[in-house]
């Protein structure tokens, strides 16, 4: 009972994952998560942990802006690090109403940093600490056909997302070079995988799918992501916790590669298989390539050689197996899905679709 760990952000979608995965698999941490509950943020994620897990989890709702409250919880905990999940998230949001980007990835980011500078090395905050930024490959801006993003790509954002994470990126560097903060950074490629709010690519289209609704690709639909699994990233956040040296930056990526277009026609296909549709009842009819998303980067493809040689992890599950259990899990979760779509939910949808 003696590792506390402050995850913020900790009732989003990977936050979640990864209280989850972390209590699981190290028996000896206690986690506090720190989370303002946004549209994003839901405490149904955890609610299942049962007793020997939540033994170990408290959750704080708050505001990673709240300084008294951070300093509070650092007088209150030995903490033995911080992982900083807490932003704004998505990026089609982020296009329209950049401001809450801004305001909780740069100065929520910042305050944070400030409260970790302010409690670090004193008190009680132990002399093993660390601060793990959690961050995008989406700050490193678009590749061309070939390439990948490496640890020394220069920062090229291109959306109000991108750059509101990029800046923050460039504070937490800026904290270990100036203060010594051990601080570190992780630059991950698109995840999925269970409690993904469904405003993101699979989950909505999984969505879209059951209820017979138009499934809107952007542009050509030939932009290209490399998907990983969230459990996959969660244990490289555990690695990088434990074994990452301050001031570095890792880059972790799944090696999957696919065009929009072909997640789309693959759930369309593993969801026909599971609701029986089949000819003019396929799930493909309801593809409808819609306007472009301003900005829209076309490859994002991550090298992860340095964490792979340095930490020796690679992502453990195959993309065409976790797909399915992501498809299953939506299928087999849907009072979660709706718990989750307030009236917030509806109303974003009808904005970001309307005209498309
Ligand atoms: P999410 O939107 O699902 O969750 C964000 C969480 O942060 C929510 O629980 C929300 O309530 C909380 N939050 C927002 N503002 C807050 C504030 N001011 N104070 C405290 N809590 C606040 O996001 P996610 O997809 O789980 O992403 C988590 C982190 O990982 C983000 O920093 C994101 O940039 C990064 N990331 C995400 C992906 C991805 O594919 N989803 C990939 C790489 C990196
Ligand atoms: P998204 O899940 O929003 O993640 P990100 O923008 O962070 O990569 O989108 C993934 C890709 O899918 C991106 O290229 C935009 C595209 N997309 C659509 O074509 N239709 C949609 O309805 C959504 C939400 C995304």
């Amino acid at each position: 009972m003696e590792n506390y760990l402050l995850v913020t952000g900790g009732a989003g979608f990977i936050g979640s994952n990864f209280i989850r995965r972390c209590l699981s698999v190290r028996p000896d941490w206690c986690i506090v998560n720190l989370d303002a509950l946004t549209y994003a943020g839901n405490p149904a994620n955890l609610e299942d942990l049962g007793p020997n897990l939540a033994a170990r989890y408290q959750f704080i709702h708050g505001d990673i802006k709240d300084t008294a409250l951070i300093d509070r919880i650092f007088s209150e905990h030995d903490l033995g690090g911080i992982v900083h999940f807490a932003a704004e998230s998505h990026v089609d949001r982020s296009i329209v109403g950049p401001e809450a980007f801004v305001d909780t990835n740069v100065t929520g980011t910042f305050r944070l940093l400030e409260a970790s500078r302010r409690n670090w090395g004193k008190g009680n905050v132990k002399k093993f600490f660390r601060f793990l930024h959690v961050s995008t490959d989406e700050v490193y801006g678009s590749l061309g056909s070939h390439g990948y993003f490496t640890e020394e790509t220069a920062y090229d954002p291109s959306s109000p997302y991108s750059a509101s994470k990029a800046a923050s990126d460039h504070f937490v560097k800026a904290y270990f070079r100036t203060y010594g903060l051990p601080a570190m950074i992780t630059n991950c490629s698109n995840n999925y995988g269970p409690y993904q709010f469904p405003e993101k690519l699979i989950p909505l289209m999984i969505l879209n799918i059951i209820e017979e609704r138009p499934l809107p690709v952007y542009g050509d639909g030939k932009n290209i992501r490399d998907w990983l699994y969230v459990v996959d990233h969660c244990d490289a956040i555990i690695k990088v916790l434990e074994e990452g040296r301050p001031g570095e930056t890792y880059n972790i990526g799944g090696g999957a590669e696919r065009e929009n277009i072909e997640i789309v026609r693959l759930l369309c296909n593993l969801m026909d298989t599971r609701l029986g549709r089949s000819g003019d009842k396929s799930s493909h009819r309801l593809i409808q390539f819609v306007a472009d998303r301003p900005g829209h980067d076309r490859r994002y493809a991550i090298d992860a050689t340095k964490i792979k040689n340095q930490l020796g992890w690679k992502p453990g599950h195959e993309f065409e197996e976790a797909i399915e259990a992501t498809v299953d899990w939506y299928i087999n979760n849907l009072k979660w899905v709706n718990s989750v779509r307030s009236g917030e939910y509806r109303k974003w949808i009808e904005t970001n679709y309307q005209g498309r």
